[in-house]
């Protein structure tokens, strides 16, 4: 029977256990081994796994981060890292490995890949970064966590008549600023894609004071090249409204995922396990409108990501 391998890797998401059910049971149902790799390439490295079976998934779909656990591995960087972990792939007889993770883990498996492991990338990451899928696995519910911060804050800024500047994560991406700063009505969405202007910002806030409006969301990506501090005092000093920080961190990391990024994670899942059933080989999966996709995953990976212009400027539209 053919042996395959699973982990998850990097930053955790919402959504990865059910991803792990999916792989786990669709294997199980096509006639193969899952074997559950623990703490990502870290644990490939040590030889860290186990056959799973059937009750091994059982009762983990609503829970946040991973049962699997992750790890961001130094060691897999390396190239004596990198041949421990194919030679424990050899010794268990494991061929086929499904990543659930983000590009750094994809690109990671692609050493893998070259020593004849056919690989399968699920895109596990919050910051929907990814050029080749709409939406990856816990975009979703770190969206929706980050909307129920930001409809907490408003109410408190509303009474005391603040501005408040929302970090939210996402790395080098401004997905999580834009989704979560759209739907939650933010005043100003500030995103690495585009330049940062303070003056426009002071003069929107400004304008909408003399309107009658006295507190302001901001909603602040990371990835923006100016620090959550500097924007606070910047704005603070030029326009005189009383302004406050808050960086959500890693609570948009946890949380029960959402129906949706459930049912994404269980179709990626599956399809991972039907690719390898299959033979067909190294794929991304992804999904595009309603389908599922997957694409050589090498060229999923040198995609380019494009701003979603479109979004923001609904944005900018709809918090005149
Ligand atoms: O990639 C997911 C993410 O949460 C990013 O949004 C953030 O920049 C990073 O991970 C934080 O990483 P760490 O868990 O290593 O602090």
């Amino acid at each position: 029977m053919k042996r395959i391998g699973v982990l998850t890797s990097g930053g955790d998401a919402p959504g990865m256990n059910a991803a792990i059910r999916a792989v786990v049971r669709g294997a199980i149902y096509n006639d193969m081994i899952p074997y559950g790799i623990k703490r990502g390439y870290e644990g490939l490295i040590d030889g860290d796994l186990y056959e799973m079976n059937a009750s091994s998934v059982s009762d983990i779909m609503q829970r946040g981060g991973t049962i699997l656990k992750t790890a961001r591995s130094q060691r897999f960087m390396t190239e004596d890292g990198q041949k421990r972990a194919m030679g424990i792939l050899k010794t268990f007889g494991i061929d086929g490995l499904v990543i659930i993770g983000g590009d750094g883990s994809m690109t990671g498996g692609l050493q893998l890949a070259k020593e004849g492991i056919n690989i399968m990338g699920l895109p596990g990451t919050i910051d929907n970064d990814l050029a080749y899928t709409e939406y990856t696995i816990g975009f979703d519910t770190a969206v929706n966590t980050v909307l129920s911060a930001l409809g907490n804050v408003r109410d408190t800024s509303s009474s005391h008549e603040r501005t408040t500047v929302i970090e939210v994560m996402g790395r080098h991406c401004g997905d999580i600023a834009i989704y979560a700063g759209l739907t939650g009505g933010a005043e100003i969405i500030l995103t690495p894609e585009r330049e940062v202007d303070v003056d426009a910002i002071c003069r929107k806030m400004i304008q909408g004071r003399n309107r009658g409006r006295l507190h302001n969301i901001i909603m602040k990506a990371e990835g923006v090249d100016i620090s959550t501090e500097d924007l606070v005092t910047q704005i603070q000093d030029r326009t005189g409204m009383e302004t406050k920080p808050v960086v959500l961190g890693y609570i948009q990391r946890g949380g029960s995922p959402t129906a949706k990024d459930r049912m994404l994670a269980s179709r990626m899942g599956y399809r991972a396990v039907e690719l390898l059933r299959d033979g067909t080989r190294c794929q991304a999966i992804g999904i595009r409108g309603a389908e599922i996709i997957n694409m050589d995953i090498e060229t999923a990976l040198k995609l380019e990501r494009r701003t979603n212009e479109e979004l923001l400027a609904l944005a900018d539209i709809l918090s005149i």
